[in-house]
């Protein structure tokens, strides 16, 4: 099925509830879908990107383009060994919902990813993560439509280049392939991950281990410190937090003994807290205009109502400048800017 619109606004389609237009939209619920459209002229010559729950971009402007959505959303086991099992979900799911299902079939390896706004298409994007848990950790491989060759592939998970919050999909494949599904290798035996922060607290609370308390522990945490899209626009973590080296991070602790510091994925280097870094600088609950940084989790911009892109952006470099200022570290978006 392909549905087609044209001068579209997309306000309610990106959870920063930005109100730009692009000008044509295409859903459609199949891969096999994909090689009709792109025969179409207008929309491979043209600019072209692919849509997903909209929760992790900033529209600075209009789409001048076309904006390819995934809507087919199932989800199925397609092999089961009584103690792993594999499960394709299309890309147009949304990713919540396909952690519930696997929480409510006892599948072990979703449940701390609980909650994230998004689809599944857009997981392996940016190898979303969450108290501990990161998208690669599960993610078997991705089954994609390749713009230039015409073909269907199927990337196994080692091979898409995980990083933190990065992948070959925000490098080498951009503009070049439509992620059609994702394939999960999940387990059937308990294997709890509750070493991030207040998480085991919560779920001892609940009575235990198990992946409905992990999941209503996590949806708890969350809700407490992030803003719900819904209520108030916002594309969570607005930065990255940033790799710093461990030189750097020693001269820091000297002058900051409480700042939090953690283990990067190279040597010699370490991650810093971004929302710490912003909440020092005094920007928590702050605004600019109609851009503002949420109450509680300084690494959240919000749209207090009607911002535009490009207050948002402002905002975020005010934020950026008086980081480099006081700490002398650099902040990146974790936000695709368009
Ligand atoms: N902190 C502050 N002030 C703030 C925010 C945080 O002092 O306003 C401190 C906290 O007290 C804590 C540290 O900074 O010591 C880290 O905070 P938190 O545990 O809330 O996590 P985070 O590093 O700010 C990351 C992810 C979140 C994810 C959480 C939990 C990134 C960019 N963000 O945030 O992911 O939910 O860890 O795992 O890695 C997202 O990517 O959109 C996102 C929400």
């Amino acid at each position: 099925m392909i549905n087609e619109y044209k001068d579209v606004s997309l306000r309610a389609l990106n959870t920063l509830g930005i109100e730009v237009r692009c000008e044509r939209l295409v859903e459609f619920s199949d891969a096999g879908d994909l090689p009709k459209i792109f025969m179409r002229p207008e929309i491979a010559g043209g600019r072209w990107a692919v849509l997903g729950g909209g929760s992790n971009i900033l529209f600075t402007g209009d789409f001048c383009g076309t904006l390819l959505r995934p809507v087919g959303h199932a989800i199925d086991i397609v092999a089961d060994d009584g103690t792993e099992a594999t499960v394709r979900a299309e890309a147009g799911a949304v990713w919540d919902d396909f952690v519930a299902w696997t929480v409510e079939r006892g599948l072990w390896g979703a449940e701390n990813l609980s909650h994230i706004p998004g689809t599944v298409g857009a997981a392996p994007v940016q190898n979303i993560g969450a108290y501990g848990v990161e998208a690669k950790d599960i993610i078997h491989s991705v089954e994609m439509y390749d713009a230039v060759t015409g073909k269907m592939v199927t990337l196994p998970g080692g091979h898409c280049d995980f990083g933190y919050r990065d992948s070959v999909f925000k490098r080498l494949l951009k503009g070049r392939v439509v992620i059609t599904a994702v394939f999960f290798t999940l387990g059937r035996a308990a294997r709890p991950q509750l070493d991030y922060g207040d998480l085991r607290a919560y779920v001892e609370e609940l009575g235990g281990a198990t992946l409905a308390n992990i999941r209503t522990a996590v949806v708890a945490i969350r809700r407490s410190k992030l803003p719900e899209p819904s209520e108030t626009g916002n594309a969570g973590s607005f930065f990255k937090n940033p790799t710093v080296s461990a030189a750097t991070v020693e001269g820091l602790l000297a002058a900051y003994p409480d700042m939090p510091v953690y283990p990067a994925a190279d040597d010699g280097f370490r991650k810093l807290a971004a929302g710490w870094l912003i909440d020092r600088c005094g920007w928590k609950g702050r605004s600019l205009g109609r851009a503002g940084v949420h109450a509680r989790q300084a690494l959240v911009l919000v749209n207090l109502g009607g911002a535009t892109g490009g207050e948002i952006l402002t905002l975020a470099g005010q934020i950026a400048a008086d980081v480099r200022a006081k700490f002398g570290v650099e902040l990146e978006p974790e936000v695709n800017v368009w």
